[in-house]
């Protein structure tokens, strides 16, 4: 059937009508809303690069996270900023470390909330790398140990699952193993499986200030032009006991999100990083955009590409304007 017989404009006629036909729905059911937490007490301070992010100390996120919760959002995600940083990032498995005790104030608080704790490295060493070094070089398998060592104790602080983002090889084996020996059965891995090393995350480095001192992340973190290779580092990372498969950035790798979505029956996360979020509000602070409309359509692409769960900086306000529409 074709035009004149077929008129697609049929159907946009009205808002119901073009909501009956609708393909593609957001929910808060698919948001994790991520948080900083940051050595002290009663800290609430704004990442200029980010409007609308703070950073928290660990007695004032559970009330950051009670009022996501309360819009609907069923998982927050917790990036640490220690108060020392040493050459192996020794605060970040510390059993009193800034996240794990941002996991025990949320889990007191807010019980239900899925609590899922960013497991890396640069927040925490000196150098600001997402390893431990030797000479200059990010000594892999020496890092393994570490990583492993810092998820198992959020597991003790009660963290309900793991994001290893530091990109080394063996890390999801190396931390179920560590996980499963400690009796952390239940606590589940989301890997970021293919994370690129992206211009995308500067933003981010300031709100964490976990830039690196010298050099950059290219020798462990994906070459942004391969796409073949995000589906073999998905299947290691498969293989090695991952439960959930992250694509990293989302805007500009909407295409891997889609190739990963079709080859994998894996639930399926995007990260809407923070240089996504920063272009948003930046271009709206300006009135170029219209902030709202950009953020559903921006949260509506990533979940049509494929994926099932969206960490994203917007979430409080997604949430907030799909329950009032
Ligand atoms: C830590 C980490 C980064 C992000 C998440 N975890 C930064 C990096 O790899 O440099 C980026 C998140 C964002 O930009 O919003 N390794």
């Amino acid at each position: 059937m074709w035009f004149p017989q077929y008129r697609p404009r049929r159907l946009r006629q009205s808002e119901n009508l073009r909501r009956m036909i609708r393909e593609t729905r957001l929910s808060p059911d698919m948001f994790i809303y991520p948080l900083f937490v940051r050595a002290g007490r009663g800290i609430r301070q704004a990442v200029p690069s980010m409007p609308g992010v703070f950073q928290f100390s660990p007695d004032t996120v559970a009330d950051e996270a009670r009022e996501a919760g309360d819009l609907g959002i069923p998982a927050v995600i917790l990036f640490g900023l220690p108060q020392r940083k040493d050459e192996r990032g020794s605060e970040a498995y510390a059993s009193h470390g800034v996240v794990q005790e941002a996991v025990r104030a949320i889990k007191d608080r807010c019980p239900d909330l899925v609590v899922i704790t960013d497991v890396c490295l640069c927040e925490y060493t000196s150098h600001g790398h997402c390893g431990v070094l030797r000479g200059r070089e990010v000594d892999n398998d020496a890092t393994l140990e570490i990583l492993a060592r810092i998820a198992v104790s959020h597991a003790q602080a009660g963290a309900d699952m793991v994001a290893p983002s530091d990109m080394m090889d063996g890390r999801i084996g190396a931390i179920r193993q560590k996980l499963d020996e400690g009796g952390f059965t239940h606590t589940a891995i989301m890997a970021y499986s293919a994370k690129y090393c992206s211009a995308f995350y500067g933003p981010f480095r300031e709100a964490a200030e976990s830039a690196p001192q010298f050099g950059d992340r290219r020798s462990y973190q994906m070459d942004p032009p391969n796409a073949r290779e995000a589906l073999r580092e998905i299947q290691l990372d498969l293989h090695e006991g991952a439960d959930i498969i992250m694509v990293k950035p989302a805007l500009a790798y909407l295409d891997i999100i889609r190739r990963v979505r079709d080859e994998f029956d894996w639930p399926v996360a995007a990260y809407n990083v923070s240089g996504e979020y920063a272009m948003i509000k930046a271009a709206a602070a300006n009135g170029w955009l219209d902030e709202q409309r950009v953020m559903m359509e921006v949260l509506t692409a990533i979940h049509r590409a494929g994926a099932d769960l969206i960490i994203t900086y917007f979430a409080k306000d997604a949430a907030r304007l799909l329950s009032s529409s």
